[in-house]
């Protein structure tokens, strides 16, 4: 069903999480791990996913949609737990739009908290980051290490298949060993000085098992989820003013854009727990 508000609600809500589609419940999952007191309301644009291989233009476009969505649903603070989004809209919505939309309102990615770590993690001064094409060709992770470590020398490794294989529930499946094994030797071949391997996508979780079986034990693999989840605690702690104005439920309700029968479905495997999903229209 259609549901369309006119204004920003001015009293206190929940935080906005958003994805192209399941990956970022599981930043949403740690985030609450962490964080149970407070109201989440997460937003998947099924319909319209992977965002990973589509131009800059169309993924701003579709995030300032849920964006502006989820801050009509009443949230004052909105995560994108989705590297793609991330990459190649945060910047614009932070810079041009938030201050159309509603300056005191907040949007937060999830590549600065991640590169934040890996200057505590690398030894050898040689990262590599999977991601989706579209993350690794926006070179976000390269600028954001450079700002904050630069001795650190960043290799990228897109990895177009491991969305889909996740999305379509095949990331226990011997095809997924297949297209695992062959990008993470992919990177390590292009830098064999790498230590540290930055899973810069939020469905990679899912693929955890299969990344763990390929990568060699002397290579620290990240999962961003818990740094992400620290970094917005930190954040509210030194945020007292957007602190207020998130509401202390302990509740979480979901919208996606697709069938909420088949979101259901597939959220349970990443929450671990029943979930009914609310279908909305973003435009
Ligand atoms: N989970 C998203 C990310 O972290 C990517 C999924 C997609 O390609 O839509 O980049």
């Amino acid at each position: 069903m259609l549901q369309r508000n006119i204004e920003f609600p001015q009293i206190p809500g929940p935080i906005g999480v958003f994805d192209s589609g399941f990956g970022g419940l599981t930043v949403l999952r740690q985030i609450r791990e962490l964080m149970p007191q407070y109201d989440y309301l997460y937003l998947g644009d099924n319909a319209r996913t992977p965002y990973g291989t589509r131009s800059f233009e169309i993924v701003y476009k579709f995030t300032l949609q849920a964006v502006r969505y989820l801050f009509q649903m009443g949230c004052h603070l909105v995560i994108l737990g989705c590297n793609t989004a991330s990459a190649k809209a945060l910047r614009s919505i932070q810079q041009n739009d938030l201050s159309k939309m509603d300056s005191e309102r907040r949007v937060l990615g999830v590549i600065r908290p991640t590169a934040e770590c890996i200057g505590h993690i690398t030894k050898t001064r040689h990262v590599g980051i999977m991601a989706t094409p579209g993350t690794i060709r926006s070179c976000t992770y390269d600028m954001e290490i450079a700002k904050l470590y630069p001795d650190i020398i960043v290799t990228g490794e897109a990895c177009p298949m491991w969305v889909p294989l996740v999305e379509n529930f095949e990331f226990d499946s011997p095809g997924a060993d297949y297209f695992v094994e062959k990008s993470i030797n992919q990177l390590l071949e292009r830098d064999k000085e790498i230590d540290s391997i930055i899973l810069g996508c939020t469905h990679y979780p899912l693929l955890q098992k299969k990344i763990l079986r390929y990568t060699p034990q002397n290579v620290q693999l990240i999962f961003q989820g818990d740094y992400v989840a620290h970094s917005l605690q930190d954040y509210l702690l030194r945020h007292p003013e957007m602190k207020s104005r998130l509401t202390l439920g302990g509740t979480v309700r979901y919208l996606t854009t697709d069938q909420p029968e088949q979101f259901n479905q597939s959220a349970n495997i990443f929450m671990g727990q029943p979930i009914q999903a609310t279908r909305i229209m973003l435009e």
